[in-house]
């Protein structure tokens, strides 16, 4: 059978670059067969499905890379979602995103709703057409754009690292969506640190090395969960840092499933909230940090209600998207950023910047473009430029798609280093089920619309 793909000692370097991001790559991928591409923070998977879709910028190139499927008035040859879903929205309403693609092809606009819904209901995002993109989660778009994809029928479909954006039941979805593309004879290749819950539907694994190259894979190990600290029992007796009772909030019609929410988080604890894709964890931190005046009930940070000014340099917020906080032409400056506003002396502001960058693995790339990394290597940069400030408070929102598990683990053991050695309170949202870290002093979920809150 001719595979659909077929990579021949294909190699790959972005422009400007000295060494092969891809190196001597050979790949075949056959109609039906769902192929995972595992590989470290940075190691090159998604430079890889920007090849195959032909997204990548002429750089130095060699080898082969055939594909054996046409587009035609119907379908595409190769569908792409990509790792960060904000990157990749083109219109403003759900409806308009899935018909975008149909459009592309001159379809008749009467076949155009019934496939938009199907499409819809396929990648569980059960909302109206006239929903606004903008208002959605980020689980939630990179489910828009698993619709917007499938709607296509792409006989390759390549899905940058889901497990980034979607929760278990997400995947569950996702595993359903590939048996059935398998079945219908579509291929399908996945970027993925951890395929856990998409293992029944894979059919071969492969490993991208630091030197670009590929190797035959097995199904990643999952990682030991036990390796981080426990917590330290003296975290209870601190004082309240934040209050929030009886909350409830409204973000136009983005309103989060919770309401008349209540919990305490004290100086120096580390709590993780754990909820699924659209639940209002982003909304949440948002009140916290002031951003949001709650509709009724209050919330208290710092003895005070939050208001952004006031709370500058004590609240530090990494976003759940790295592109919304990174503006600096280097690693370095954007590290430098808030410490320079300091009045730090240049060798002060130097010596700081070279600690925080190796705390978090990328001195490496101080000179680098914080624009031309990869994603993981971006939640990295915002990392460190959030840390650098030593805030009081951290709130971190989703951020870490896109992190292999020894980088997941290095950052965790700093956020405990930071937390039991500067005192800094953390609060992590993940829609990660698997994400209950054992480290955490408190839990949150939500379950129906209440935040449950269970103190370790
Ligand atoms: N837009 C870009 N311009 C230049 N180099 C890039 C760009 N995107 C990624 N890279 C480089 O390519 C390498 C691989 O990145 P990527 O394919 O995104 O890795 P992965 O998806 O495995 O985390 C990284 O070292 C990164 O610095
Ligand atoms: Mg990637």
């Amino acid at each position: 059978m001719t595979p659909i793909l077929s990579l021949q000692s294909y190699s790959y370097a972005w422009p400007g670059a000295s060494s092969w991001t891809l190196r001597e790559v050979n790949l075949e991928v056959k109609a039906g067969e769902c192929h995972c591409l595992t590989g470290g923070t940075g190691s090159g998977k998604s430079t890889l499905a920007l090849a195959v879709k032909g997204l990548l910028p002429s750089g130095r190139q060699a080898g082969g890379l055939i594909l054996n499927a046409a587009s035609d008035e119907d379908r595409v040859a190769v569908g792409l979602v990509m790792q960060n879903p904000e990157t990749q929205l083109l219109t403003e309403t759900v409806g308009a995103e899935v018909a975008f693609g149909l459009e592309n092809l001159c379809r008749p606009p009467e076949e155009m709703p019934n496939r938009v819904v199907q499409a819809l209901a396929a990648a569980g995002l059960d909302l109206p057409l006239d929903h606004p993109t903008s208002r959605l989660s980020m689980g939630q778009k990179y489910r828009l754009l698993i619709a917007a994809h499938l709607v296509l029928q792409p006989a390759l479909l390549i899905l940058d690292e889901p497990g980034g954006q979607l929760d278990s039941a997400g995947l569950h979805s996702l595993s359903a969506i590939i048996g059935d593309l398998k079945e219908r004879g579509l291929s399908v290749l996945l970027c993925e640190h951890r395929p856990d819950r998409l293992l029944p539907v894979v059919d071969r694994f492969w490993r991208l090395s630091k030197d670009g190259r590929l190797h035959q894979g097995l199904p990643p190990s999952k990682p030991s969960p036990n390796r981080a600290r426990q917590p330290s029992p003296d975290a209870s007796r601190e004082k309240p840092l934040v209050e929030v009772r009886n909350l409830e909030v409204e973000e136009n019609d983005a309103a989060p499933v919770w309401s008349g929410i209540s919990f305490t988080l004290r100086e120096g604890e580390r709590a993780v909230l754990q909820a699924a894709n659209g639940t209002g964890k982003t909304t949440l931190l948002r009140c916290l940090a002031g951003f949001i005046t709650p509709r009724q009930g209050t919330v208290k940070v710092f003895g005070e209600s939050p208001k952004p000014e006031k709370l500058r340099g004590r609240v530090g917020f990494l976003f759940q998207n790295p592109l919304r906080q990174l503006f600096e032409t280097t690693v370095f400056d954007e590290v430098a950023f808030v410490l320079r506003r300091t009045g730090k002396s240049p060798a002060e502001v130097s010596e700081r910047i070279e600690s925080i960058l190796q705390l978090c693995g990328i001195d490496h790339l101080a000179r680098s473009s914080p624009h031309q990394l990869s994603y993981g290597q971006k939640h990295l940069v915002a990392l460190a430029a959030v840390i650098i400030a030593e805030p009081r408070l951290l709130l971190l929102d989703d951020p870490f798609a896109g992190l292999d598990t020894k980088y997941l683990a290095r950052i965790i053991q700093l956020l405990i280093a930071l937390n039991e050695e500067k005192g800094i309170t953390l609060l992590w949202t993940t829609h990660n089920r698997d994400n209950n870290p054992p480290w955490a002093h408190r839990h949150l979920t939500i379950e129906g619309k209440r935040i449950v809150s269970n103190h370790c």
